[in-house]
């Protein structure tokens, strides 16, 4: 995947932008609140039809100003495509190959892309919902059947709440009633966990090369699933569900006075462990970056086995809490395979060898211009 040029009008801070970017590593440096992370933002929108860090359209457009436009030339399995967005105050307008798309869902796919951006170090330091929520988008970008059982788990747990709560206040009357939610819950929460387990499996195996990639073999990264039962990845559906049917029971006075279903995936979580050490509590802030980096790394992996396809990858002020050694692996590791565009206040401690194949551009008040 490859964007070839970069067009923006009145998109931000940014009045007007032409880049031609052919290369594979491109560095945006200048000091804060000049257009940085608004570069990186319109690749993001141009990628997924919406921004990573505002839900308005209007926010996105220049002040005073009435309307946006942003372009992209993307070459995707030697295609050549043309992408453009244009923002409106009220919404916007996509369309590819100067045909406009009535459906976002027929305008994305087109450029694929991964972003870290520094609200993600929150995977790690972030509650277990944060994780489930990243769980779930990436199962669900590579399954559709994962996507629908995840709404009909959500819809029966309300159903079952409610019915717990019933419960709790005429209990004879529909006890008989809750085997029946029960038994749709199994038949939910089994191959919701398989999935699970299937997919951090894979992701694991290449999170933790690029970890050791960065940290140069110093840290050996795991991931360990954590459910709410006793259950594990090597145990067979059957006895997965006796394992839950079995502590369903024994919660069940407890579920009934709460009025909430208790246990299921969820309320599961994932853990990230490094040398032993669990990250939420004893990580440092560079060994928790670090770690979210890897596992956002590894999506890169999942998309090309996924679509055929290396995304792009946008890489927003990661740099800043690494040590030199870790920013020149992490550039390295990613080195040959997907065109990478990274924003940083500084070029400090980044090894000329990777200078030397970066093109670089510094961003003043809006205005980009390439060094060199
Ligand atoms: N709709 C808009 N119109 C004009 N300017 C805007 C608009 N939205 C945001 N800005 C301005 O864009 C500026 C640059 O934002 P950006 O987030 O890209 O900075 P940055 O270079 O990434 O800085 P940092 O290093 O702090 O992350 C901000 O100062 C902000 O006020
Ligand atoms: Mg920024």
């Amino acid at each position: 995947m490859r964007v070839q040029s970069l067009q923006l009008w009145q998109y931000r801070n940014i009045s007007h932008l032409e880049l031609e970017c052919p290369q594979e590593l491109h560095l945006f440096v200048g000091p804060n609140a000049q257009g940085k992370t608004n570069i990186l933002e319109s690749l993001y929108l141009l990628s997924l039809g919406k921004s990573h860090r505002s839900r308005s359209t209007q926010e996105l457009i220049q002040f005073g100003k009435q309307q946006a436009r942003l372009k992209a030339n993307v070459i995707k399995k030697g295609q050549p495509h043309r992408l453009e967005i244009q923002l409106l105050g009220k919404g916007k307008k996509v369309s590819r190959n100067g045909i406009e798309q009535p459906r976002l869902s027929q305008y994305i796919g087109f450029l694929p892309a991964v972003l870290f951006a520094p609200e993600d170090l929150a995977l790690v330091k972030g509650s277990p919902q944060v994780r489930r929520r990243f769980l779930d988008m990436e199962i669900g970008q590579v399954s559709r059947t994962y996507v629908y059982q995840l709404s009909q788990l959500t819809k029966l747990i309300v159903q079952r709440n409610h019915l717990l709560k019933k419960i709790h206040q005429d209990k004879k009357l529909h006890l008989s009633l809750l085997d029946v939610l029960n038994e749709q819950l199994v038949a939910l929460v089994i191959p919701i966990w398989k999935k699970r387990f299937h997919f951090l499996r894979m992701l694991t195996t290449w999170a933790k090369e690029i970890h050791q990639t960065i940290t140069e073999n110093r840290e050996e990264l795991m991931i360990e699933y954590v459910p709410s039962i006793r259950i594990h990845q090597e145990m067979s559906e059957e006895e997965m569900k006796k394992s839950f049917l079995s502590e369903l029971s024994k919660i069940q006075e407890k579920e009934i006075q709460r009025g909430s279903t208790l246990i299921g995936p969820q309320r599961d979580d994932f853990r990230l462990i490094s040398n032993q050490l669990d990250l939420h509590i004893f990580g440092s802030q560079g060994q928790q970056r670090t770690a979210a980096l890897s596992l956002k790394l590894a999506e890169i992996e999942l998309i090309y086995q996924e679509m055929g396809v290396y995304p792009i990858l946008l890489l927003d002020d990661v740099l800043s809490e690494l040590d030199d050694s870790r920013k020149t692996h992490l550039l390295t590791a990613i080195q040959g395979r997907v065109q990478t565009f990274v924003t940083t206040t500084s070029l400090e401690g980044i090894s000329s060898t990777t200078l030397d194949r970066a093109q670089v551009y510094q961003v003043r008040q809006g205005i980009i211009s390439e060094q060199r």
